[in-house]
């Protein structure tokens, strides 16, 4: 993958939003060892395919960004919606752009403490909260991650 900054103009890539719950919450040690693979397997994955993005988890749900060349991600996706270890898999989004939103990182991972919206917001629970939340804690770690 080409080193890039955050301005880097790189025609044809697909940007994804996905959200989902954790299969089996419960299960602390089980999650903890869940999420150290998914993370690992994820970084060496990603950087082979040119994806990049972030994964956010409150330990309940899962918020991601994934972006890249669209052969990378339609198969990604297929994958990542195949996968057991979560389920209620939503796309909130689907973009295609010039300029990834986080360029440099193959699979940023943040623990927030309530991922917000993906969970309920103001005691509600609506696909259209669910992916204004995700959008804006994503859109939030630019500064951060780009
Ligand atoms: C929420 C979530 C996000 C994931 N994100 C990625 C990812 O960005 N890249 C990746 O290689 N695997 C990711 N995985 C793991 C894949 O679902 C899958 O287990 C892995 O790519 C191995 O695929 P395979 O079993 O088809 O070989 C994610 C899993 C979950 C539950």
């Amino acid at each position: 993958m080409a080193i890039a900054s955050t301005s880097f103009i790189e025609p044809g890539i697909v940007q994804l939003i996905l959200c989902s719950r954790i299969a089996d919450p419960q299960d602390a040690n089980r999650l903890e060892r869940d999420i150290d693979h998914i993370v690992r397997c994820a970084q060496a994955e990603n950087a082979r395919l040119e994806l990049t993005g972030a994964l956010l988890t409150d330990r309940a749900s899962f918020a991601q960004v994934i972006e890249g060349p669209i052969a990378s991600i339609e198969g990604m996706y297929s994958r990542i919606a195949d996968d057991k270890r979560h389920q209620g898999v939503e796309l909130l989004q689907y973009n295609t752009t010039h300029v990834r939103l986080l360029p440099l990182w193959p699979l940023a991972f943040v623990e927030v403490d309530c991922t917000p919206g993906i969970g309920r917001i103001n005691g509600r629970d609506t696909p259209l909260d669910r992916r204004k939340a995700c959008i804006s804690v994503l859109a939030a770690l630019r500064p951060l991650f780009g």
